[in-house]
This record gives structure tokens, C-alpha cells and sequence, in this order.
């Protein structure tokens, strides 16, 4: 459907996968390929993270920190696509949000719409690595799409060798997602602007 009038939507994706070669990442940018006309996806790396450590917050956040936190906080909502490292989400993407969540009442995720989706080797495509990340969303106080999931299992049937997703049915549900984020977006700012009328 085209939307002439609406206004773009920012997403900011990030992928929890530090590997060149990721999935999740070309999961990402079959996102961007796949985006309805107003929505446009920028890719954070969080490669230059550096570990959590409360005694460097403590002293001010690391220069990549301060750039994490400026571009969610820039964005209208999250797109997160995180592999499955022992049933769960991986440590690089997990630390990202931890150093996001601190100090609570001035972290930019809090309030954040985002869409979770995932590509694993195995066949339950982060299936158990998103519940998890659904609870590290809930106490972040991030607002979390519900449906559609987007599970790529055995993933390297799904993208070709230069990291284009070709599965068709993949490829459907990637852009149903993002129809429905960018339907989450403007339903939740209509709710914030009728309740400060
Ligand atoms: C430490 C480690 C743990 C893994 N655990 C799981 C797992 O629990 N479930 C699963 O489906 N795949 C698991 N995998 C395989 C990943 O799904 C696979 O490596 C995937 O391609 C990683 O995502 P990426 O391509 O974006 O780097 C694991 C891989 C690693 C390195």
C-alpha cells in the first residue's frame, strides 16, 4: 500500500552478531531492501561496544556508548536481530542493551518501540533466543511488537552466498514485520498525542 502523506520512519537496526559474514546482519539488510517507502532502516554496529563496567559508566559513557544511545534515541523504533548463542541472545547484543538501559530514567530505550527477528544454522530460527530478549525488553521498558515472528531457521538454505535472503517466505514475513512495526510506531504516537491533549 503507499502512504504519499505519511511521514518516513526511522528505524535503527542491530545485530548481534559481531561476524562479517552474519546472517543476522543480511537478515538486516534484506530488511532495508525489503522496507515499505516510508520506512528507512540505518544499521548500528556495535562492534566498538566496549565491555559493561559500572566504574567506566560512572566516569561518563565511552564515545560508542554516547553514539548507541544518540541514534535509538534519534530513531522511532528498534529493529533487533540477534543469533541464538545457547538457547538465548548473544553477549555482544545483550551488553549493547545493558550500557543503553543505565542510568533508567534518561535511557532512550525505555518507551522505544521495536520488532525482534532472528536467523539461526539450526531449525528453530532464535525461537528461544527471542523470548529472552522479550523479557530483557519488558524490564528495559521497551514496547515490544508481538506478531508477526520472524524465525529464519536453517539459514543457510535462506540467503545465497553473497548474503542475500532468498527465501520467499522469509522474505514475505520480513516485510509483514515491517509493515507492522511501522503500524506499531504511529499507533503508539497517536496514543502519546491524545494523552497530552
Ligand atoms: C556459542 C554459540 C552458541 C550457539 N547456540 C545456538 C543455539 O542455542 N541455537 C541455535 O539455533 N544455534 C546456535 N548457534 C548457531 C548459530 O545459530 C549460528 O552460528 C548463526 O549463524 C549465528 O548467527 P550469525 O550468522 O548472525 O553470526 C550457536 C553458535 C555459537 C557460536
Amino acid at each position: 500500500m503507499d502512504h504519499p502523506q505519511r511521514s518516513v520512519i526511522r528505524i535503527l537496526g542491530i545485530a548481534g552478531s559481531l561476524r562479517a559474514g552474519s546472517y543476522n546482519r543480511a537478515l538486516l539488510r534484506a530488511a532495508q531492501e525489503l522496507a515499505p517507502e516510508h520506512v528507512s532502516i540505518q544499521i548500528f554496529d556495535i562492534a566498538s561496544i566496549p565491555l559493561y563496567n559500572a566504574d567506566v559508566q560512572a566516569d561518563g559513557d565511552p564515545e560508542p556508548v554516547m553514539r548507541l544511545k544518540a541514534a535509538i534515541a534519534a530513531s522511532d523504533a528498534l529493529l533487533l536481530a540477534s543469533p541464538e548463542y545457547n538457547h538465548s541472545i548473544t553477549g555482544v547484543l545483550k551488553n549493547a542493551i545493558d550500557w543503553a538501559s543505565v542510568p533508567p530514567r534518561t535511557s532512550p530505550l525505555s518507551g522505544k518501540p521495536v520488532a525482534l527477528m532472528g536467523a539461526s544454522t539450526g531449525n528453530t530460527g532464535t525461537a528461544r533466543a527471542q523470548m529472552h530478549l522479550r523479557q530483557v525488553c519488558a524490564f528495559t521498558n521497551m514496547l515490544v511488537l508481538n506478531h508477526p515472528e520472524v524465525l529464519v531457521g536453517r539459514a543457510r538454505e535462506r540467503f545465497d552466498e553473497h548474503g542475500r535472503l532468498v527465501d520467499e517466505t522469509s522474505r514475505r514475513f520480513v516485510r509483514r514485520l515491517l509493515e507492522a512495526l511501522a503500524e506499531w510506531v504511529a499507533r503508539l504516537s497517536a496514543e502519546a498525542s491524545s494523552q497530552q491533549d
